[in-house]
């Protein structure tokens, strides 16, 4: 609730930076439903999952640990830009002429310029830590490759990037950041791996999808013995590592005696939202009242279109089938500029909360979120990148039900990443080109 004047930007010395990750999973109201082996359709044991990924990470995937402590080595990366400013939106109010108070948690500042980074040190570390020699990987608009590039370059490990076709030629420069740190990256669909020499055959021109690049970076982690795979979002221990979002945010929260109404994060395959999200998800289940919204473009609507099913998390059928909302693992999104929120899937975790009722979904076309992204970049200064549009619009949207109803509530949303490399969607709004 408002009270007194707080600072503009609420900071944390790197002595607060947390120690720990917060895990959801003993808390949760049911019992997540398990993963399921691609092949045999039975539940995934440890050993399925071995060539994927290196144990650190699937004890992670299912411990009942309500703590689980960040490595040392972890935490001194972390502090490359951890921990991240908490920052009140005065402008925007101001230009909004709301009662509400906006804050947002700015994990733009790392040096990849989104909050990818958080889980990709994390992971790169366990692989290392396990003898892992190379990384592959999938990304869509570039922020989780090069989130990954960086953390393979500074623990040493190879990578290898099947990058979104449609990204790849849209963001020409996330594929330079993956090349200065050392990345290999290719357009998916390619033609080097079973997964995607399928679907070429069907679609030539075949814009990729997430869904297509999982099951080429898969297949070829499967191939190689020395490699595992990494993924950027979705899994439980990718949800875990984001954490430190939320447990920052709830401490510089407290700091100013503010705690938030509604907590906002825009929905890929759901980690940045869940790392905002899930710290006060703990307060909401021991009582405590706070709206949780996801937010997802109309494109690719898989929380507020999508079925709660059983499904593969690739369009290759190799990937784990997992209980969550979908659209199908053949749905291909059309190539929106929010390359990294095409995903037919989302997180079994995040799912779940949102199927028993505990957090929101709501979905916006393209051009609202980008009219909200100009009136942020016109207000507030920062241009951001257009997954996190969606969540701009949806604090711009609540604080202007505020307005109508004179509430002064706090609302606080995850400024996931900049758009400083995203400057074509942009452009192409600017110049009245853009389509739904
Ligand atoms: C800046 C930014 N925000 C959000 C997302 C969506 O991913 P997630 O839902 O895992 O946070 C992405 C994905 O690439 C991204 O780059």
């Amino acid at each position: 609730m408002a009270g007194k004047e707080t600072p503009t930007r609420v900071m944390l010395t790197e002595t607060e930076l947390p120690t720990a990750w917060y895990n959801i999973l003993p808390d949760l109201p049911s019992e997540l439903p398990p993963p399921l082996h691609p092949m045999t359709k039975e539940p995934l044991g440890p050993e399925d999952l071995a060539p994927l990924f290196p144990m650190g990470l699937i004890e992670q995937e299912v411990s009942p640990q309500p703590q689980i402590d960040i490595p040392g080595e972890v935490l001194d990366i972390y502090k490359l830009y951890r921990p991240t400013p908490l920052h009140r939106a005065y402008r925007l109010e101001a230009a909004l002429e709301t009662p509400a108070r906006i804050f947002y948690k700015n994990e733009s500042v790392s040096p990849a310029g989104s909050h990818k980074p958080n889980t990709a040190i994390a992971q790169a570390y366990y692989n290392k830590k396990e003898g892992v020699k190379r990384l592959t990987t999938e990304t869509g608009a570039g922020q989780w490759g090069s989130a990954l590039a960086l953390a393979c370059k500074l623990f040493d490990l190879e990578l290898k990037v099947y990058m979104v076709k449609v990204s790849f030629e849209q963001k020409p420069y996330r594929r330079a950041m993956m090349e200065v740190w050392g990345a290999d990256v290719v357009p998916s669909p390619t033609d080097t791996t079973d997964a995607g020499r399928a679907v070429l055959a069907e679609d030539p021109n075949c814009p990729g999808s997430l869904g297509i690049a999982i099951s080429e970076a898969v297949e070829m982690a499967f191939q190689d013995p020395e490699a595992r795979y990494s993924l950027g979002s979705v899994l439980n221990h990718v949800c875990l590592h984001q954490t430190v979002i939320g447990i920052e945010a709830r401490e510089q929260m407290a700091k100013i005696d503010a705690y938030p109404d509604i907590v906002i994060g825009c929905v890929g395959g759901g980690s940045n939202f869940s790392g905002m999200a899930f710290p006060f998800m703990k307060d909401k289940f021991a009582g405590k009242e706070v709206r949780a919204i996801a937010v997802e473009p109309t494109a690719c609507p898989t929380l507020t279109k999508g079925k709660y099913e059983y499904d593969y998390g690739d369009q290759a059928e190799m990937a784990p089938i997992v209980k969550m909302y979908t659209l199908g693992h053949k749905f291909v999104p059309s190539p929106i500029h929010a390359g990294g929120l095409r995903y037919h899937g989302d997180a079994p975790i995040l799912s779940l909360l949102v199927k028993e009722g505990l957090m929101d979904a709501v979905a916006y076309p393209q051009t609202a979120i980008f009219e909200a992204a100009m009136t942020f970049a016109r207000t507030e200064g920062m241009i951001v990148a257009p997954e996190t549009a969606h969540a701009v619009k949806c604090a711009i949207d609540e604080a202007l039900r505020c307005k109508e109803s004179g509430e002064s509530k706090d609302i606080l949303f995850n400024l996931s990443g900049h758009g400083l490399l995203d400057l074509k969607g942009y452009e192409e709004y600017i110049a009245g080109n853009m389509t739904d």
